[in-house]
């Protein structure tokens, strides 16, 4: 029994649907659409508890990014084979069904989709619901309403691909797969020997499926995934980044924002073809510069000196010399100030006046009359010890006029929208400051 096991309620409901249409009861046809769409998100945050959910990562793709995956697959030649390999109750899986085609019979077309639609999962009662569900997509695009004969709804016949499995061990095969694999995986924090090629370090859940999923398909296959943004535009990805691309080249990069509206994760999606033997080339990058890049070619690097504060408050002594100390919950938004009222003893690197503050949490604009970000700068005579939730931006040439001008370059629209395509997720690199566009 696994911490899902409450979601059997939801897969039996499914069972008995396709039972009860199978056996020519009429009136189902919204239950059978709400059965391919939400309500499978809807049970899942009902029935499982939401430790649960986030040990394992259950968070299933909800509808417009299923659409949008959807609608990737469909833009090029159908793939021989589908697979997700953390398939949930399979909404990825329904996005490829979209792109297969159907047959002359029910029966046929179940056959055929059996073949071509590969999924895994730890949950059982996902996997279940994942194989009523495909039928009932089956069913409904044979507009099932003109059927007078169907197969037997025993989904144990079909979707036999369709299995518990654990995807990561699954997936240490190389290069076993052709065909496309659709991916959203969990998204939390694991400890693994697998991800030695960039980190020994905890890591990324996501980044460790999209580089296994990456090694076991075949050259020429396909890979489209959902991933957290961390991936695409943190530092410390960088490595992961230099890896991945490596084994595929990129075809699109799909800024989605957040991923819906009970999950404040922000995400992309990863379209890519497998290209081991690619001629060496420089890959280009994970965001998009071009246009600000002909408008400036400086940025802030060339002005600034870039770091992230010092002082980590509840974990460093309070020794050494006392110094005014800015923090973040202490700065008003924007402006001016002259020195932090808070004193505090510090015994390592401070910074000297004039700088500009930038608080490290910002979210991505959610209107195009705000701005995302905003500087204080900070005037007074004495050097100040400066909290780790604050980036430090020193002018190199000491002026006051250069800080001036950087608060304006900040909160200016270009660099709002600039920074919401480099980074979205919502803590702020110090790399992402250093290469904002200085546009005066
Ligand atoms: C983010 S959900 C995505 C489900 C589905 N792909 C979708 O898009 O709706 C991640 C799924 O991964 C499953 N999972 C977690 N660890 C796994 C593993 N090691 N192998 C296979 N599935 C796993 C969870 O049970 C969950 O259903």
């Amino acid at each position: 029994m696994t911490g899902a096991h409450s979601y059997g309620e939801y897969t039996t409901h499914l069972r008995e649907l396709t039972a009860d249409v199978t056996s020519g009861r009429p009136d189902l046809h919204h239950r059978l659409l709400a059965s391919v769409d939400g309500e499978a998100s809807e049970q899942l945050r009902r029935l499982v508890p939401l430790d649960y959910r986030r040990q394992v990562g259950a968070f299933f793709t909800p509808a417009p990014l299923k659409q949008r995956v959807s609608d990737l697959l469909k833009s090029r030649a159908t793939s021989e084979r589908y697979l997700d390999p953390t398939c949930g109750s399979g909404d990825l899986l329904l996005a490829a069904s979209h792109a297969l085609p159907i047959r002359e019979s029910l029966k046929a077309t179940l056959e055929e989709w059996t073949y071509r639609l590969h999924g895994w999962d730890i949950n059982s009662e996902f996997v279940e619901a994942a194989r009523h569900r495909l039928f009932i997509a089956a069913l409904l695009r044979h507009g099932y309403q003109r059927l007078n004969k169907f197969p037997v709804a025993d989904t144990s016949t079909y979707f036999t691909n369709v299995v518990v499995r654990d995807g990561l061990e699954a997936l240490k095969e190389r290069e076993a797969f052709t065909g496309h694999i659709v991916l959203n995986p969990p998204f939390n924090v694991v400890s693994s020997p697998l991800s030695r090629p960039w980190t020994a370090r905890p890591t990324s859940a996501a980044a460790l499926f999209t580089y296994q999923a990456a090694n076991h398909l075949a050259d020429g296959s396909y890979l489209t995934a959902i991933l957290p943004d961390v991936l695409r535009s943190g530092s410390r990805y960088s490595s992961w980044r230099t890896q991945v691309d490596s084994i595929l080249r990129r075809s699109s990069l799909d800024t989605y924002g957040q991923f819906d509206e009970h999950a404040d994760v922000d995400v992309f999606l990863l379209d890519a073809k497998i290209a081991r033997q690619k001629p060496l080339e420089i890959s280009s990058e994970w965001w998009e510069t071009t246009g600000h890049a002909e408008i400036s070619s400086q940025s802030v690097n060339d002005f600034f000196s870039v770091r992230v504060g010092t002082v980590v408050d509840n974990r460093d002594p309070l020794d050494g010399p006392e110094y005014p100390f800015a923090r973040a919950r202490d700065l008003p938004a924007s402006g001016e100030i002259s020195t932090p009222a808070r004193r505090r003893r510090f015994s390592r690197r401070v910074f000297e006046p004039p700088f500009v503050l930038v608080r490290r949490t910002s979210r991505p604009s959610t209107s195009q009359h705000q701005s995302r970000l905003s500087g204080v700068l900070v005037t007074g005579e004495r050097a100040v010890a400066v909290d780790n939730h604050l980036i430090v931006a020193s002018p190199r040439d000491g002026s006051l006029k250069s800080c001036q001008t950087l608060l304006e370059v900040l909160s200016s629209r270009s660099t709002s929208d600039w920074l919401d395509n480099r980074i979205r997720c919502r803590h702020l690199t110090v790399g992402a400051v250093r290469e904002i566009p200085w546009l005066v």
